[in-house]
Formats: C-alpha cells, sequence, structure tokens
C-alpha cells in the first residue's frame, strides 16, 4: 500500500549535487513553517534555525564546512541548527530533550524541501565553532546540524567519488534489526 509519507519518503534524498540557483521567499517561508509545526516537549520548540541567504552570511557558513562537504558550498541556502539545554524539559534522571527535538524540526524542513522538489541534505561535518563566532551566537548554545538545500544538481557536477555514491542505492537495514515486538532479544 503506498501512502503520501512514504511516497515522500522515499523521494527524499540527501543529494550531494546541488544548483546555486536562489531559492524564493515563498519556498523558505514553507521551511520555517514547516519546522515550526514540529512537536516538542512541552511545545518547547527549543529550535533555532539560523538561515544563510544573503552571499555574505553564506560565504561565513562556508568557512565551517568541513573538506569532505566542499559539495554543499554550492548551495543557495546553508541552515545551521541550533539549541541549548534550558530551552527544553529537563528530566531530573538526566533526559535532556533539546536536542531530540531540534532533530524533530530538522527532518520536517528536509520533508518540506522534499515536497518541493528540493534536495536538502543535513550535516554534522562543519565547525560548530566557527558557525558561533561568524553569527555570535553565545556560547551556551550548541550548533548541532547543518543543512545544504537548494534544487538538484547534475551528478555529473560531482567528483567521482561522490558522484559513485550518488548513484549507490539507499540502503537500509532490515526492520528486524530496528524494530522489536513483545520484547526486546
Ligand atoms: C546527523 C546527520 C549528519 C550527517 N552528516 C553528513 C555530512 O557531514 N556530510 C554528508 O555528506 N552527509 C551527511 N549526512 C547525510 C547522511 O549521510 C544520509 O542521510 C545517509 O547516508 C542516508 O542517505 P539518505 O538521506 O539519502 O537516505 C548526515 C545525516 C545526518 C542525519
Amino acid at each position: 500500500m503506498s501512502t503520501a509519507i512514504i511516497d515522500l519518503l522515499q523521494k527524499r534524498k540527501a543529494s550531494r549535487a546541488i544548483e546555486s540557483k536562489g531559492l524564493s521567499d515563498v519556498i523558505i517561508d514553507k521551511l520555517m513553517n514547516a519546522a515550526q509545526l514540529s512537536a516538542s516537549c512541552y511545545n518547547n520548540q527549543p529550535w533555532r534555525f539560523l538561515f544563510l541567504t544573503e552571499e555574505s552570511a553564506l560565504e561565513k557558513g562556508r568557512k565551517a564546512l568541513a573538506a569532505g562537504n566542499s559539495w554543499a558550498k554550492k548551495a543557495p541556502l546553508l541552515i545551521a541548527g541550533f539549541s541549548k539545554p534550558d530551552l527544553d524539559c529537563q528530566i531530573p534522571d538526566e533526559r535532556n530533550y533539546y536536542l531530540f527535538d531540534l532533530g524533530m524540526a530538522t527532518q520536517l524542513i528536509l520533508l518540506q524541501a522534499t515536497e518541493l522538489n528540493l534536495v536538502a541534505r543535513p550535516m554534522a561535518g562543519f565547525s560548530p565553532k566557527v558557525i558561533k563566532k561568524e553569527f555570535n551566537i553565545p556560547p551556551n548554545y550548541e550548533v548541532y546540524v547543518m543543512i545544504a538545500v537548494g534544487y538538484e544538481g547534475k551528478i555529473e557536477e560531482l567528483d567521482e567519488r561522490l558522484q559513485t555514491l550518488s548513484r549507490a542505492p539507499r540502503e537500509r537495514n532490515p526492520l528486524s534489526m530496528s524494530f522489536f515486538f513483545n520484547k526486546f532479544d
């Protein structure tokens, strides 16, 4: 049985081939609104997203990218996602939910981008230090993800290694590795 969500999730792919063509304000607005509708602990909405759209800001953002993420330099939109513990539930047994909820909202950006025929690739390969310094983000925030967003580009424009990776089929573990019924074994 196909469902709209499964179809969208199958369409989503974290492509590295991104066109430099800019995104309209309407698109940016949809990405923000999708994230803002995320569930969060106690509705705390602890996510903070810095959208880099202007060339001068993008240039600062690019400085933070790891060498392996140079492909993202072409993206017309880089988003830095950050938060801090006291913005969200802190359960006394040491469960802090700020990063969980930042991830929930991040996923919605990816899905809204997909529905708009954009590619959006999340990245851990960047320097939070550089982002914090370039954009004066206070030390108590944790910059946890960057997302490169744009229209899908041509795979042929990537270097050979990334072309090979990009052509590989998406792989997932068998469901039995991650899902359990009635007991954990
Ligand atoms: C937290 C996180 C960090 C990631 N970091 C990087 C990264 O630094 N560079 C990169 O090219 N892809 C990165 N990815 C993308 C994953 O490699 C990609 O989502 C995964 O291979 C599955 O591919 P798919 O999203 O197309 O299904 C990251 C994804 C997540 C969720």
